[in-house]
């Protein structure tokens, strides 16, 4: 049997603030196998990000099982993470006292185990693997465009060529030419590197451009993870508001504009 990727059981999330609980996942159970896309949608403050957090090992759960490539989750620690997990994350994240060069090798130069111009070479390879020329190399946060941004972000998350990457709203904020021209290089690069994905998104085209399957994370749980057609035909306020609603429309003309075969 083919070992999945990411194997969430019995998790919960529980928070708490001074005598009041939120409980953010209950019982929350999902598996990702190898290769596959697969997006994770639900409201706000539904706890996609906590969840993303805590498949990368930043956050522990309550109570419950995370398996990372046979790993418990809570191994991964900080460091030493992001050769096994790549994760471009919600409000990009760059550091701005960085250029774009320190920014991408940042990961790599911590783990001090390569001399500097070995590190220098291997972000210069990420940094043209993102769709950037050499002379962005130099440039400041400041002055890139946000689909640049995102580019930096997501060459630093890849520059241990981490077999699962996690994305955070990858196109949130982006111009409909940069978010489609960004979804084309995440597709490109989820083929080259074989990667497996895990991405949150709001956005309905990047959804049906990406994604093999979809998990709704409604009620506390992934309420069915599913190919997308499945998905937009199950019964539930959630999905019917977000697939159905005054979006709807553009959902239905997307459903006929791709065959769901990736
Ligand atoms: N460390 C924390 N302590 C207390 N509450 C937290 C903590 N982290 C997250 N939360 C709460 O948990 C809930 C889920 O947060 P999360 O950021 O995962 O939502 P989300 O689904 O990513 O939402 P959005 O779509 O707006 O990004 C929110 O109500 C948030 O306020
Ligand atoms: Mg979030």
């Amino acid at each position: 049997m083919i070992e999945p990727v990411v194997e969430i059981k019995k998790l919960w999330t529980v928070f708490k603030n001074g005598d009041k609980e939120s409980v953010i996942h209950k019982d929350l159970e999902m598996t990702i196998e190898r290769g596959e896309v697969l997006s994770l949608v639900g409201g706000s403050g539904t706890g996609k990000t906590v969840l993303l957090r805590q498949i990368l090992g930043l956050e522990h759960p309550t109570r419950g099982d995370i398996t990372v490539l046979g790993k418990p989750a809570a191994e991964l620690g900080a460091r030493g993470a992001a050769s096994r997990v790549g994760m471009l994350f919600q409000q990009g994240a760059l550091f701005s006292a960085f250029t774009v060069l320190e920014n991408i090798a940042f990961p790599l130069r911590e783990l001090k185990v390569l001399p500097p111009n070995v590190v220098r070479e291997a972000a210069m390879v990420k940094l043209q693997m993102v769709g950037l020329t050499p002379d962005a190399a130099d440039k400041m946060p400041s002055d890139l465009s946000g689909g640049m941004v995102k580019r930096v972000a997501l060459a630093r998350a890849l520059i241990m060529d981490p077999p699962l990457l996690l994305l955070d709203e990858p196109t949130a904020g982006l111009d409909p030419e940069s978010s489609d021209s960004f979804c084309t290089l995440l597709r490109a690069l989820h083929h080259d590197m074989a990667l497996t994905v895990v991405m949150v998104t709001h956005d309905l085209d990047t959804l049906f451009e990406l994604s093999t399957r979809i998990a709704v994370l409604a009620d506390q749980k992934v309420i069915i993870c599913d190919v997308p057609k499945e998905v937009v035909a199950f019964t539930h306020p959630f999905i019917h508001e977000f697939f159905l609603g005054p979006r709807g429309q553009r959902a239905m003309e997307l459903l006929r504009e791709y065959p769901f075969t990736v």
